[in-house]
């Protein structure tokens, strides 16, 4: 069978400020999802939150970019906003930024990540498992840096030596700075893995749209590149994506894929997703509250049947004391990164900033700048 897997997430709201949604959102999003596995447009479903995100990851036959795929979650998001508006939570309904869209969801706020396979349990993928990631307070590049070692660098993936990854694979890279139309280029890695790097080392502009393999033609990986600023023209929130991945076999296995986490490297988000700060791997359904408002991110790993029905239970990768020593190394960047507050580095570039009230304050500013008066020569003797 043509099976697809869809994540599809939205912030629609979450209790005590921008922390996590509350227990009876999270109720009617899972509600809506055993309801569509019941009346057969899911095959399986399965929903959990990254601070105040909600992910809902599907499987189903429909296809990418499926109508009623998208109006489901559309709809779940909206019931889930309905709760939140009743209870008076922060930001309800934040991510769902166009009026009752139809059709396909993307581009309409929620973070969405779709990917497709033959699946039939026989070489090359005589197992099938995956990762879904979810980030929250980051910009939408944050994984451009840790999907690029895992896919094309050996000295995090030693797999891509083996004879089914030695050919690389090929990423689609997308300019998420174009309006009307996604506009993408495909570069080979190991071949074009400098052009790759010049691309995705801007994270705000750039992002791994897919990768796949180029032994197989099988999609590896897919991830949600937009940028809501660009959509809603000004700032509703961070970015925050998504990603699907494909792993083991002809695909770098978990540790090879989350090994690049290790880094806590820095990405555009944190307060009012204006600063640079440490990515912290988090468990699964981690509320954000520490100091800051660190971006963190989870790993969830699946198991599908021939059915494809998850495995009866989920693998929750950040939830290991190995990962402890990781998050107390991202707090303390985090620290040191905050200790210089506003200045240069430790913030976004105006660029990033000029779609939130920042710009209204250089703007008024701006006005009131005047040329100095030329001073006159000192009189000649
Ligand atoms: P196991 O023997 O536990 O399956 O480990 C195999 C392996 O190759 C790890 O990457
Ligand atoms: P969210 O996109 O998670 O709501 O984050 C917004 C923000 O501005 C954090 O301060
Ligand atoms: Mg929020
Ligand atoms: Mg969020
Ligand atoms: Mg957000
Ligand atoms: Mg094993």
């Amino acid at each position: 069978m043509r099976l697809t897997i869809s994540v599809i997430k939205a912030d629609v709201g979450s209790i005590g400020g921008h922390t996590k949604p509350s227990s009876r959102m999270m109720a009617a999003v899972e509600g809506g999802v055993a309801k569509a596995i019941c009346n057969g447009l899911l095959i399986d479903g399965f929903v959990c939150h990254t601070g105040d995100d909600i992910a809902i990851i599907m499987t189903h036959t429909r296809g990418e970019g499926h109508p009623e795929i998208h109006q489901f979650a559309w709809q779940t998001f909206l019931a889930a906003t309905s709760v939140a508006k009743t209870s008076g939570l922060y930001g309800a309904g934040q991510d769902l930024l166009a009026d009752a869209p139809s059709g396909n969801i993307r581009g309409a706020g929620p973070g969405v990540a779709e990917l497709s396979f033959d699946h039939n349990l026989s070489a090359p993928r005589p197992a099938e498992s995956f990762m879904v990631f979810a980030a929250d307070k980051c910009g939408p590049g944050a994984y451009n840096l840790p999907l690029y070692l895992a896919f094309a660098d050996p000295m995090y993936c030693a797999g891509l030596m083996l004879p089914p990854m030695i050919k690389g694979f090929r990423f689609h890279v997308i300019d998420m700075d174009h309006t009307g139309g996604d506009s993408v280029i495909e570069l080979e890695a190991p071949a074009d893995s400098y052009q790759i790097a010049a691309l995705l080392r801007d994270n705000e502009r750039f992002g791994i749209d897919r990768i796949v393999s180029q032994t197989y033609g099988e999609v590896a990986a897919a991830v949600s590149a937009q940028r809501l600023h660009a959509i809603a023209g000004k700032y509703t929130g961070k970015d925050d994506p998504v990603a699907i991945i494909r792993n083991q076999g002809i695909f770098p296995a978990p540790e090879e894929i989350v090994s690049p986490f290790a880094k806590a490297h820095f990405v555009g988000g944190d307060a009012r997703g204006s600063h640079v700060m440490p990515l912290m791997p988090v468990p699964l359904n981690t509320p954000v509250t520490g100091m800051y408002c660190l971006p963190i991110v989870s790993c969830a790993g699946f198991s599908i049947d021939r059915e494809g029905r998850f495995s009866e239970s989920y693998t929750d990768f950040f939830d290991n004391p190995a990962w402890d020593e990781v998050r107390r190394r991202a707090q303390s960047k985090a620290i040191e990164m905050r200790s210089q507050g506003w200045s240069g580095a430790a913030m976004l570039p105006y660029s990033e900033l000029e779609y939130g009230g920042f710009r209204d304050t250089v703007s008024a500013l701006l006005k009131r700048f005047r040329l100095r008066e030329e001073r006159k020569p000192e009189a000649a003797e």
